[in-house]
């Protein structure tokens, strides 16, 4: 997942999508995130909340064979026996569903702190007939976790570094995790990579420009964000059973999604980097976004590049109960 303007003012960060990446782009703070044509009927929250949901769901769709490919890293760890799990920051579902896929005999208790979020992916579990096996739970993690205990396996892709005080959700989490269960978090590096270097001429290097602006963004707003998370879950008293990370690179037919993605991705952060790049490279995104010939939409040169990262750790056996 992927992700960047910060929170708005005046609310708690923890409980809000913010940060950069694929999952981070644009919750709207500020007003800012998403463009403007975006704003008009429903409130803007619940836009920018639509707009990060169809970003999720196209990070999902471009990135299923990671994500499967991760779910089985965790049945490989945890056994086929699972059968109480948390989606915890279960956002548009991405994690939800590909659970119930892995593990066919288990219920998913999907919490988010968006009951925006939770409605949608309640509607997709009822398209998809999964509505008896999930259960929305509208919560805000940095605080409890209300109801959730003797959990078998808790995952937490791209919300953990959403949290203001991680330790104390680490410590939930723990608490809500029968002994021997497990714990999965899955973080990305930031915004995903589109473009090669040239590939607006008139402002070589403009992506990575907005990449590194957004990146002292987040430190700002989303300061977790990056963080060794095997010593955190260590500290908390998990035991880590694995840790990787994998630079991903996608080489996408052109028309499909990989240019819907990188739009969404692009007219999201635009109004983020306002004042914090040069403005002709402002102008520049522009040309990407704006439906002229050089929109993402219509080119042939997308590669999609993201690297994520996968922590297993597991709650002593002899941890109590
Ligand atoms: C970047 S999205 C990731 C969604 C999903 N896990 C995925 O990988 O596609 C982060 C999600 O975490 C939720 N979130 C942020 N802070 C939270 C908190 N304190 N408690 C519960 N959910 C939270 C947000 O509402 C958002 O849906």
């Amino acid at each position: 997942m992927t992700h960047p303007t910060p929170a708005p003012h005046g609310s708690p960060a923890h409980s809000q999508p913010h940060g950069h990446g694929p999952h981070e782009i644009g919750h709207g703070a500020h007003g800012h995130g998403a463009p403007a044509h975006e704003s008009h009927g429903a409130p803007a929250h619940e836009h920018e909340q639509d707009g990060l949901a169809e970003l999720l769901d196209l990070d999902a769709e471009l990135f299923a064979p990671y994500i499967e490919a991760s779910m089985r890293s965790i049945a490989e760890a945890a056994g086929d026996d699972v059968k109480r799990i948390v989606d915890l920051g279960a956002g548009s579902g991405t994690g939800t569903f590909a659970l119930l896929k892995q593990f066919p005999s288990a219920r998913v208790t999907a919490v988010d702190s968006s009951a925006h979020m939770l409605e949608q992916l309640t509607r997709t579990a009822a398209a998809k007939n999964l509505d008896s096996r999930v259960h929305a739970l509208e919560a805000d993690a940095g605080t409890s976790l209300p109801g959730v205990a003797d959990a078998d396996l808790v995952w937490a892709s791209a919300s953990m570094h959403h949290m203001n005080d991680p330790m104390a959700t680490l410590g939930i989490v723990f608490g809500a995790l029968r002994p021997g269960g497990f714990l999965a978090i899955a973080e990305l590096d930031g915004m995903p990579r589109f473009l090669a270097d040239d590939a607006v001429p008139q402002r070589p290097g403009l992506e990575r420009r907005c990449r590194e602006a957004l990146t002292t963004l987040h430190d700002e707003e989303v300061p977790h964000m990056g963080a060794d998370w095997g010593a955190l879950l260590a500290s908390a008293g998990f035991t880590l059973e694995e840790e990787r990370a994998e630079s991903l690179e996608l080489r996408p037919q052109p028309g499909g999604s990989a240019g819907l993605y990188a739009h969404g991705t692009l007219s999201r952060i635009r109004g983020a980097l306002a004042g914090r790049v040069d403005p002709a490279d402002l102008e520049a995104l522009d040309t990407l976004v704006n439906g002229g010939p050089a929109d993402v939409r219509r080119r042939d040169d997308l590669v999609v590049r993201s690297t994520r990262e996968l922590w297993i750790a597991r709650r002593p056996t002899d941890s109590g109960s």
